[in-house]
């Protein structure tokens, strides 16, 4: 090769390294629910924000409504790298750890905000961390908001009205405690598949927010929805630790950055979209919305309560008494 010609090699072979360098990341971010939720707008928000902040060098492809992995799949996937961020409820880690069961205990938390509080202190960060041993790492928490119980009945007030009755519910072994402390009959599904488990009559009632229950259209297939606020659904945002801790430290500080602010974003519209999704229900006219007495919700709350014992060693005491302590 004359010097020219090995002077152009070099020079080629320099743009094709520097293009390698720039080469855009694409990041996927999946998730099983619509986009005009919580979820859905948090992950939309990263998308933006991600993209404005390390411009060029990230692609965020957004997959809603388990289009690209449902509930089965999405953990499995992120360990394998074929995904990088999902953001499951807190319901469906207990394969991974025990701790984070404290969510599903029903009526902890008096409402959202005492979610938050505990959330953001230091029992709730240490949460985050608590699963890096297999493989996972938790960034932020984002709101749904709080659980209403609904069947194809016409009767749903007081737990008695629920006994025999088969419940779909998230893969937790808590949610099926409560189920069958009522009585009832609990089946694990992805949510993917409840609306048509819910219109076929496979199961005849589910738990749910207000959002999930408008965006997949629970509420044409039910007759009733107690508003019980039982419970909580929420999410953690996790990444594949190694992953994470592989990229270059300006891309992860971007991520990190446009994570606060999705984080933000979306746990401000939360209770806003449950409120307005609770009034779409109402005035579709499809489902009753049934109201409870203190003394219905006090009938739910003791017919619940077995659940906390049966789960107290496995979570610990230490940390249900502080997110008793997030209650005002
Ligand atoms: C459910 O499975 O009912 C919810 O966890 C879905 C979701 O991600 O909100």
């Amino acid at each position: 090769m004359n010097s020219l010609a090995s002077a152009l090699a070099a020079a080629l072979a320099l743009t094709l390294s520097s293009g390698a360098a720039q080469a855009q990341m694409v990041i996927k971010f999946s998730h099983v629910v619509a986009e005009n939720t919580p979820k859905g707008q948090g992950a939309l928000k990263f998308k933006e924000v991600a993209e404005k902040k390390l411009p060029g060098k990230v692609q965020v492809q957004v997959f809603p409504s388990s289009q690209l992995f449902g509930d089965a799949k999405e953990l499995e996937a992120l360990l394998l790298g074929d995904v990088q961020f999902i953001a499951p409820s807190l319901s469906k880690f207990d394969r991974y750890t025990k701790k984070i069961q404290v969510f599903d205990l029903p009526f902890l938390f008096d409402d959202i905000d005492a979610v938050d509080r505990f959330q953001s202190g230091p029992q709730g960060k240490a949460l985050l961390e608590s699963m890096t041993g297999r493989g996972l790492r938790g960034l932020a928490y984002w709101h749904n908001g709080m659980k209403q119980l609904s069947t194809n009945k016409d009767v749903l007030k007081r737990p008695d009205d629920v006994k025999g009755l088969k419940f779909r519910i998230q893969a937790s072994d808590v949610l099926e405690a409560q189920f069958r402390a009522l009585g009832s009959n609990p089946q694990k599904m992805a949510f993917a598949e409840v609306y048509q488990a819910l219109q076929t009559g496979v199961v005849e009632g589910q738990e749910n927010t207000w959002s999930n229950i408008y965006s997949q259209k629970f509420f044409e297939v039910q007759k009733t929805i107690a508003e019980t606020n039982h419970g909580v659904i929420d999410y953690m945002v996790v990444t594949n630790l190694k992953w994470w801790e592989g990229l270059p430290a300006d891309v992860r500080a971007g991520l990190t950055e446009a994570m606060a602010e999705a984080t933000a974003h979306g746990n401000k519209l939360a209770s806003d979209i449950n409120e307005a999704d609770r009034k779409r229900i109402a005035d579709a006219g499809k489902a009753k919305i049934q109201k409870l007495g203190k003394e219905d919700t006090a009938a739910w709350r003791k017919a619940m309560e077995p659940v906390w014992k049966k789960f107290e060693a496995d979570i610990g005491r230490d940390l249900i008494d502080a997110a008793l302590k997030s209650n005002k």
